[in-house]
């Protein structure tokens, strides 16, 4: 297989291959709203066609207990290896509209300074319509000139953005047509255009909710004010407490599992390429805050948080409203590093906020999806082949990198099938995921399809 074979045909079906992603993106399938739900299952059903009409065998909407699985596979071989591509036809909720500068479900491709040839700019795009497409065309490429190396399973599901919580126990009862060597994925980011890097590791999670109240109804807080705990001031007090002014997280234990890098380790992850400057640019931020003792990269990659997603209570209309409310409540949720337990963490946390909550309020925490940390060997035959098929095509060597966000799934491949995980991603950090306008670029898209054969053919090479 040669790239230039590769670029031939992805410019021959460079029409084709937009508009076909564009369509996808039209549907709004956000698995987060039930408001959606018909639209997410709309979803699953043109991905099927997507995956027959590209050449997959059996193809199949697999039910689950929530949104369904998509799978097909192309088995050429049973000797040979089998190559399982995992990605998500689900979205994050495209909130708040009106900070899109255009709708979110229909794409629209506009220049940015990032990406100069234009980006799809539609919620998905990026996270994760647009990646998991690109592994569809890349093996429809495969099919057509008679160059798939190897078998190949899709397994596409519809429940990432709300925790995966079906798709484990959907694992455990297809192991048998799972057995495969390897999963690929492409659902992370990379550092930039002209600067190719693999994700070597995920953070985990743990996702807590935390309810206070006071008095048992809201109140005039004239006539009750200063007398009667407030619990919107007791829970920001709470929250407050939980990092010191190191921004060390203080929940007792937390840091009891945390490896640590080691200083080669980290002067390693130094050398990866990053420009604060730019960082606190793109952002509009005066200075960039963190945990002392690490820089912005370590921060994100190898060091656990925890941050408040969301927080309410009392009074949020028009004008003002004096009254003292009877409840407070926050989404709260930690990031994970090797060798934290999300479950250890959401007991952790549980107990400390039940234990720094004063007599004057009652609280309740509880908790939500969580999901485990992960680090990807840069030994393995796959690993080998993704840094040798992004050498090839960017003509540059990928920089391993630890991604921060999370793919709960990722852990569960591991302790249920066995197989290791590679995230070759293809997107990036400022690509907007889960915020107004997001956006993917064309170079991206059209780059990732033609890298993918490339990871088959290396892999092959390899094994
Ligand atoms: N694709 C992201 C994860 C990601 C993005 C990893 C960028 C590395 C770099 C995924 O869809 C996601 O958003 N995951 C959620 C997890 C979840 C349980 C909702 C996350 O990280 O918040
Ligand atoms: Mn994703
Ligand atoms: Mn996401």
């Amino acid at each position: 297989m040669e790239r230039s074979q590769i670029t031939t045909y992805v410019n021959a079906n460079k029409e084709r291959f937009l508009n076909e992603l564009l369509d996808l993106l039209k549907i709004p399938s956000v698995s987060a709203d039930p408001k959606f739900a018909g639209d997410v299952n709309k979803t699953a059903e043109m991905v099927k066609q997507r995956l027959i009409e590209a050449g997959l065998d059996k193809v199949e909407i697999s039910k689950t207990k929530g949104f369904p699985v998509v799978y097909g596979e192309k088995i050429i071989d049973p000797k040979k290896p089998t190559v399982i591509v995992y990605g998500h036809y689900d979205v994050q909720p495209p909130d708040p509209l009106e900070l899109w500068d255009s709708p979110p479900f229909e794409p629209v491709i506009k220049k940015t300074a990032l990406h100069p040839d234009g980006a799809i700019f539609a919620r998905g795009s990026c996270d994760d319509k647009g990646q998991m497409y690109m592994h569809v065309k890349a093996f429809e490429f495969m099919m057509k000139s008679g160059t798939l190396p190897c078998n190949v399973k899709f397994m596409i599901e519809g429940e990432e953005e709300v925790g995966s919580a079906n798709l484990g126990p959907w694992i455990v009862e297809n192991k048998n047509r799972l057995q495969g060597d390897v999963i690929l994925i492409s659902d992370t980011s990379m550092i930039a255009n002209d600067t190719p890097s693999i994700d070597v590791g995920l953070r985990g999670l743990a996702y807590m909710e935390v309810e206070i109240t006071g008095p048992n109804r809201d109140l005039h807080s004239g006539v009750y004010g200063g007398a009667v705990a407030n619990p919107v001031n007791v829970l920001c007090k709470m929250i407050a407490s939980c990092h010191d002014e190191n921004n060390h997280i203080t929940i007792p234990g937390f840091y009891n599992d945390v490896v640590e890098l080691t200083e080669a380790e980290r002067k390693e992850m130094a050398n990866a390429p990053f420009n604060l400057a730019d960082f606190k640019k793109d952002l509009n931020v005066a200075e960039e805050q963190g945990e002392k003792g690490y820089s912005t990269i370590e921060r994100t990659g190898i060091r656990p948080t925890l941050d408040v997603n969301g927080i309410w209570g009392g009074y949020t209309g028009e004008g003002a409203k004096t009254v003292l409310p009877g409840k407070a409540f926050a989404k709260i949720s930690m990031r994970l590093v090797p060798n934290q337990s999300s479950d250890t963490i959401s007991n952790l946390f549980q107990k400390h906020f039940e234990s720094i909550a004063p007599k004057s309020v009652k609280i309740k925490v509880t908790h939500h999806h969580g999901g485990e940390p992960v680090v990807v060997s840069q030994n393995s035959a796959a690993f080998k082949a993704a840094s040798m098929a992004l050498e090839e095509s960017y003509g540059k060597k990928p920089v391993p990198t630890r991604g921060g966000g999370s793919i709960p799934i990722v852990a569960l491949f591991k302790k249920e099938l066995g197989l290791d995980s590679i995230l070759m991603g293809f997107g990036l950090d400022t690509d907007a995921l889960h915020s107004p306008n997001e956006h993917y670029g064309l170079f991206n898209y059209y780059k990732g399809i033609e890298t993918i054969p490339l990871f088959y053919k290396n892999y092959m090479a390899n094994k």
